[in-house]
């Protein structure tokens, strides 16, 4: 069974971005065949600056690698290395109704906040289902947001298949429990758009001083606080403490005694301590791009591959060939 899942290289990941997305598609390796890539083609919708695309690529695969996506178990590339896929966008995009991509979110909230929409933006999800298809992908794990995006895959495959031949595996949308959505430091879900992130990777003053400057209520540290569980800190503790020391904090903060400085205190030391591997992995990586140049150029090799028979398929059936 083949997994895939694209990433956007869009900047500095946060600790919203690790809970919902990257540690489920680190765990996932274990039960398939991963297939993991930056879409820095998809970046283009909106970046326009070249300097960054090439270190945000650079940094979303430090920053993956470091937290655990293992090129032993996956293949990890970078979507512009496999340009096959803006050739099969092409094949896909000739079948694409425009109604359709008319009715995709992408397009239709960037459009609605005002952004004159390019081609590109447009195309987004054609350009999404060519990515999918191209590596006969069987499960595409997403965040909510992006479920519309596989099932319009679904339908330009199907159309495809009958168009001209059974060619392109339908594949299956597997959809993140929302549940998992991570509170920011406002209280709003975490985002880079709100600026309210802590973030994976960083310096470790900046960090503590963002976490020590959380906003709490104003009562003092001997009052018991009966709502102890929707406290921020809290909830943020469940993620990075041990579950017993979570539990500790929550319960010694409904009894009264414990202040919201010694809570923040140990939220920094235990988020500190968890991404400390992470930290050190990236350390290295860091001091050897060499090294993370050639897993990418590895993934690539390993990701054309597939996308080579798979593209010579479509040709094939489409009277390309
Ligand atoms: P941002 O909101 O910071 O711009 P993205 O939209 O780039 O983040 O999201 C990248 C991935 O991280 C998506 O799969 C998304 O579902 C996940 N993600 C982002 N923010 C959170 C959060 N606060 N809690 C859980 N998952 C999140
Ligand atoms: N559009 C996805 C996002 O913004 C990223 C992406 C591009 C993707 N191509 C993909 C995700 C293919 C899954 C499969 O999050």
């Amino acid at each position: 069974m083949r997994i895939l899942t694209g990433i956007q290289p869009s900047g500095q990941l946060h600790i919203g971005n690790y809970f919902g997305a990257i540690k489920p598609a680190v765990d996932l390796q274990t039960r398939g065949d991963g297939f993991y890539f930056i879409a820095d083609y998809h970046s283009m919708t909106t970046l326009t600056d070249a300097a960054r695309r090439r270190q945000n690529t650079l940094d979303v695969a430090l920053d993956w690698l470091a937290c655990g996506l293992d090129p032993a178990k996956s293949v990890i590339w970078r979507q512009s290395d496999v340009p096959e896929v803006c050739e099969l966008m092409w094949l896909v995009g000739t079948l694409t109704p425009m109604g359709l991509l008319e009715r995709a979110h992408s397009y239709k909230d960037k459009t609605a906040k005002g952004i004159s929409p390019n081609f590109g933006l447009f195309a987004y999800p054609v350009l999404m289902a060519a990515d999918i298809l191209l590596y006969d992908a069987n499960i595409v794990p997403v965040g909510r947001d992006q479920k519309q995006h596989v099932e319009m895959t679904r339908d330009i495959a199907i159309k495809f298949n009958h168009t001209y031949g059974d060619t392109f595996v339908i594949p299956e949308p597997e959809i993140r429990d929302e549940s998992a959505v991570v509170p920011g430091l406002d209280g709003q879900k975490m985002s880079k758009s709100y600026d309210n992130t802590l973030p994976i990777f960083g310096e470790e003053k900046a960090l503590r001083k963002k976490i020590m400057g959380i906003l709490m209520d104003s009562r003092t540290p001997a009052e018991p606080k009966p709502d102890a569980d929707k406290n921020l800190a809290v909830q943020l503790l469940k993620l990075v403490a041990p579950a017993d020391l979570a539990a500790d904090y929550e319960n010694r903060l409904r009894a009264g005694g414990f202040g919201y400085g010694d809570l923040k205190k140990a939220l920094f030391e235990h988020y500190w301590t968890f991404f400390a591997p992470y930290r050190a992995r990236r350390a290295e990586l860091g001091a050897n791009l060499d090294h993370v140049n050639a897993i990418l150029k590895e993934g690539a090799d390993r990701a054309r591959a597939t996308a080579s028979q798979v593209i010579a398929r479509a040709k094939k059936a489409s009277g390309l060939r």
